[in-house]
């Protein structure tokens, strides 16, 4: 039975309309012979410049849920809609398109292009959108060296740490000034310190630039310091609740946006 408690509704943004909306998402899997059914009725809205975690165990959908947030897949029923466009609707060609101009993804094992350097992947989402090629350079050896990177702009994937690497693909997910960035457990390779870091630097694009950060994480701390938290359980909302339980603190210094 699908439990959702909302708690403290008043302390959501009403004033911003959703950017998100979820509507009764199914999605399944074929394994061997049986149908794997990983997402169950899930429905939530998240709202614009707000930030939101999704939390739960391992297996329990996350990162099918927030590739289908993000549309890079699309539901088996139901609707998701990003800022009003019926995103489950569009085909590829259209879900990429709105991928490039809104959303900022950074995946789980980073995906970054192995043929390129660190500089060459970051510049990789404004070049697919055309312009100046020295103003999208300098724009991500700035994104490089906000997180700690300027000295490693040369540098292959393979000749990166895990930690680096993670790095390199949240200066990415940044440089088109997403309206949603979508985090699969962005701090979940890093260490302490470098985490606080990214933790930071996610939070202060969210209240400078009011970007929409949808987050999973296995870091309850992290989660916390969001606005919305939903916990996801064999594929169905167990929990969500609204309100930062913990402030974000620090002294780390904004992001170039
Ligand atoms: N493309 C796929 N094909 C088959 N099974 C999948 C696929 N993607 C995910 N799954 C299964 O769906 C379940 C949820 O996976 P996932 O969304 O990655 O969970 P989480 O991110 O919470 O760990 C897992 O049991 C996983 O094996
Ligand atoms: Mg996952």
């Amino acid at each position: 039975m699908r439990e959702a408690i909302a708690l403290s509704q008043s302390q959501t943004n009403s004033s911003q309309p959703p950017i998100l909306q979820l509507e009764q998402i199914n999605r399944s899997f074929n394994s061997g012979n049986s149908q794997l059914h990983v997402l169950k009725e899930i429905e939530f809205d998240i709202t614009k410049g707000t930030s939101c975690a999704i939390v739960g165990p391992s297996g329990s959908g996350k990162t099918t849920l927030l590739g289908l947030c993000a549309g890079l897949d699309t539901p088996d029923s139901g609707r998701v809609l990003l800022d009003g466009s019926i995103l489950s609707g569009m085909n590829e060609d259209q879900r990429a398109d709105i991928r490039n101009k809104k959303v900022g993804f950074i995946f789980q094992n980073f995906q970054l292009l192995p043929t390129l350097t660190a500089l060459e992947n970051v510049m990789v989402p404004l070049e697919l959108r055309g312009g100046s090629n020295n103003e999208i350079e300098h724009r991500a050896i700035e994104l490089l060296s906000s997180v700690g990177l300027k000295d490693r702009l040369t540098h292959y994937p393979s000749q990166l740490s895990g930690g680096e690497q993670q790095r390199v693909a949240i200066a990415r997910a940044f440089i088109n000034e997403p309206s949603v960035l979508f985090a699969d457990e962005p701090t979940g390779n890093l260490d302490a310190e470098t985490g606080d870091q990214v933790e930071e630097l996610l939070f202060n694009l969210n209240k400078e630039k009011q970007t929409t950060l949808v987050i999973v994480t296995h870091d309850m701390l992290l989660a916390q310091k969001c606005e919305q938290q939903i916990r996801l359980h064999r594929g169905e909302i167990a929990e969500q609740r609204f309100g930062k339980t913990l402030t974000q603190t620090g002294s780390i210094p904004s992001i170039p946006v």
